[in-house]
Parts: structure tokens; sequence; C-alpha cells
């Protein structure tokens, strides 16, 4: 639905126009209407297929990752004739899916030792390795498996620890360098400034165990592609400085992930600059008329694909002819996961408790963020103000401040869609046991 033909067909202006907005817009009814539908006959199919006696659970849908992972592919492979996708595992480390991507053709992006294991394990045998503070133990499990792990070293003492224990393993190591997008403010932990690539390369030539092969570059929760096209200008500016010697070393450079799904970001009222500045468990009280709810919006992955390409020749292909790849997570994953509660008490005709927690997403999101709860027992296009919250024993424990359907009563079964990213993987045993997932086909 968010894939839709007006929005794939929106001009380079328009798109800027979305894009330029400072601030977050109002949610049109029709994208957010198409979004409840669409939803509502899914989890009417869930009740029919699976019943509701097993929640609180993570509903998941293996075939959602299959298609992902092909338009993603299809987007970028009509532009580059030389790609790699490798799928970030920390977007969601449910096992399952990094298995189905990887029977679609994706290696896989890890960020630790016990991810790096997960994809071993899995049968994976083209990963790379991404993270600041990369301890001894996990680089040695990347040495150990050397033909299969490219280690992204991500600073000039890291490089030396693995020269260190590359040469204790007497192997040889595939590696590449990541680059700090942001020199400022929090970003600036991860990577190398680029004004120290040239020194890095040279004295990565004293390390024998060592061998560069490519860079790599990563910015997150990009709404469109402008942030990463201007950090490749500045790339092919310092591209152009390097010897000859030095770009042949270049065999791979990855543009990392962070590409925002096509349906935008959405937000409470809270969760807009104007409401952070107030307390979010007022929101309720904050609101003018009705219950508003906000849109930072993106651009389609076509979109993403097209420009990104077209800075790729410009800044990159006229330095170093090189293979490109891409570590998408939360585009992939998404919309692959539900969650689907049960109403376990309605204390007032403003309030329930359900019988699952926040500690299934792990984090405060929904204090901020806005997904439409849907009734699936009683539908009902229709939005009624209802405070939903979990039943944990802490206030912070909302799922949300409304609900979609007719009515809504005690053992009503409740879905809240595309709950695949970081929220399967943030889950934590608080207070209660984290849910199980179950396979929707
Ligand atoms: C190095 C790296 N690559 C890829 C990703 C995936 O980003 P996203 O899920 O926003 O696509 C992340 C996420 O933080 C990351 O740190």
């Amino acid at each position: 639905m968010f894939e839709s033909s007006e929005q794939k067909n929106r001009t380079v202006e328009q798109i800027q126009t979305i894009l330029n907005q400072t601030t977050p817009g109002l949610l049109p009814d029709d994208e957010l209407r198409g979004f409840v539908e669409t939803n509502f006959i899914k989890g009417r199919r869930f009740i029919h297929t699976i019943g509701g006696h097993r929640t609180p659970c993570y509903l998941f849908e293996p075939g959602m990752i299959i298609a992902r992972a092909k338009a993603f592919k299809k987007a970028f492979q009509q532009y580059l004739p030389d790609i790699g996708f490798y799928f970030a595992m920390k977007s969601n480390n449910f096992p399952e899916v990094s298995k189905i991507i990887l029977g679609c053709g994706f290696g896989l992006d890890v960020s630790s030792g016990s991810e790096l294991k997960t994809a071993l394990e899995l049968g994976a045998d083209d990963i790379v390795f991404s993270g600041p503070g990369k301890t001894l133990q996990e680089l040695d499990i990347a040495i150990t498996h050397n033909s299969k792990v490219v280690v992204l070293m991500d600073s000039f003492t890291e490089m030396k620890r693995l020269e260190k224990r590359a040469a204790r393993h007497e192997k040889t190591v595939m590696t590449g360098i990541r680059l700090t997008t942001e020199p400022y403010g929090l970003w600036r932990k991860f990577g190398i400034l680029l004004q120290d690539l040239k020194t890095f390369i040279q004295e990565s030539k004293r390390y024998k165990h060592i061998k560069i092969n490519g860079l790599q570059f990563h910015s997150s929760w990009n709404m469109g592609p402008e942030r990463q096209i201007a950090f490749m200008q500045e790339l092919g500016a310092t591209l152009a400085t390097l010897t000859s010697e030095e770009k042949e070393m270049i065999n791979f450079i990855d543009i990392g992930g962070g590409y925002w799904p096509e349906q935008g970001e959405w937000l409470q009222p809270a969760g807009i600059p104007q409401g952070k500045q107030g307390e979010s468990g007022n929101v309720k009280n904050t609101k003018s008329a009705g219950y508003p709810h906000y849109i930072n919006s993106s651009v389609p992955i076509e979109i993403f694909a097209r420009e990104l390409s077209h800075a790729i020749c410009e800044h990159i292909h006229s330095q170093v002819s090189c293979k490109i790849c891409f570590e998408p997570g939360r585009w992939i994953c998404n919309d692959s996961m539900h969650i689907i509660l049960k109403v376990i008490d309605k204390k007032y005709n403003d309030l329930v408790i359900t019988d699952g927690g926040t500690n299934a997403i792990g984090w405060e999101r929904f204090e901020t963020d806005y997904c439409p709860i849907l009734n699936i027992s009683r539908p009902a296009m229709t939005e009624r103000e209802c405070l939903i919250t979990g039943s944990l024993c802490t206030p912070h424990d909302v799922w949300g401040y409304s609900y979609w359907g007719r009515d809504i009563q005690g053992g009503d079964l409740l879905m809240i869609p595309n709950q695949g990213a970081y929220t399967y993987s943030l889950r934590q045993h608080f207070i209660k046991a984290v849910p199980d997932v179950i396979a929707f086909p």
C-alpha cells in the first residue's frame, strides 16, 4: 500500500519539498486508513489460521522478508553492475530472519561476536563484521573464519590489535576501513576521519597479516538519500588524493544501511519537536482537536537507488572501479513481524491492560512513535481514544492512546503491525518473559 504508484511517481521536486519539511506534517488520513484496512485483513487471517490462544506473541511473516529482499536488490541492480547485499542482523536477530535472507543471496552484517557466531551457525560464508570496540575474543572468531569474514576496522588501535591476533594465529585477514560520517556528536564514535584515510592505508602496509580490501560508511535514519550523497561527495574528493596503488587496494565500498521504509516515521504528538518539550505522559491533555498523528515522510527505495547510483557514478566510480555493498536492516525486516496481544483487563471504557508488556519491544517506543492498534476481534474503520497499556508493573508500559475497532472488551485480540525492526532485537526479560514467535505463512 505504501509502495503506491502515486508515491513512486512523485517528482524530484515533490520529494525535495517533503524532505525539506523541518517539522513532521499531519499523517494523511488516506495513508493511515489504507494501512489499517490492509492489516485488519491480515489480522483476521491470523485469527482464522492460528487462533488467539498463544498471546502475547510476535507474528512472523517469512514471505515478507523474501519480498523485501528481492525488492531491495532489484531497485539497485538496474543501475549498478557489481553489488553485494548484507542484512544488518542487529535490526532483527531472530535467526530465521537471517536464514531466509541468506537464501535470497544476501550476506550478513554482524556487529558482535554473538551475532558472528549465529551467522556462522547459519552457514553464512559472506559476512562483514562492523562496529566499534571489538574484543580480542571477537577478533579471534573472525580470524579463525577468515575465509568467510571481512573485518571492518574501526580505528588505528583496532588495526594494531587485529594484526597482533592474526599474527598469533598465522592467518591473513581481509579487512575494510570504517569511515566516520559525522565528525561531531555521538556518531563520531564510529570509524576514522576521512582526513586520516591516507595515513591509515600507509600504516596498514607495515602489517603483514592484514589485507585492506575496501571502505565502509553508514548513516542512519535516512528519510531520503541526501546525507549519503553528501558524504559520497566528500569521499570522492578524498579518493582523488590517493595514489593509483592505494586506489587499487579498494575493491569494495560499503555504503551501509539506514534506508527508512517508505511508510515514513509515524509519531504521536509527544514525538514531534513541540511535544518533546512536554511530558509524554501528558499527551492526552495537550491535544487540541481529535487525536492528531504526525509523519516524517520518506522516499521509496527506487528513489534511493536512482539517486545513490548517480552519486556513486559521479563521486566514487570516477575515482575507483569497485564493487558497491549495502547493509540494509530496517527496510528489510520492519514489515515482517507484528505483535499480537490480548486484552486481559478492561478497567474503564478508556483504559485497558493487555497480557503482554512493552518488554517485548524493549523501549518506551509508543510514548513518542505512533502505530495503529487494531482490535482484530471487533474490526471497524474507526479510531477510538483509549489508553492501551501492558501488564508490566511500571507506568511506562504504553502501547498507545487509541485503538481501531467497534469497541474493546476483555479477551479481544489486538494487533500492532510492522514491529519487525529494532523491537524484537531489543526485547528483554523485564518483569515478564519475552513472547514466542509464531510463523505465519
Ligand atoms: C554498520 C551498520 N550497518 C547497517 C545498519 C542498519 O541500519 P538500518 O537498519 O537503519 O538499515 C546499522 C544500524 O545501526 C549499522 O550500524
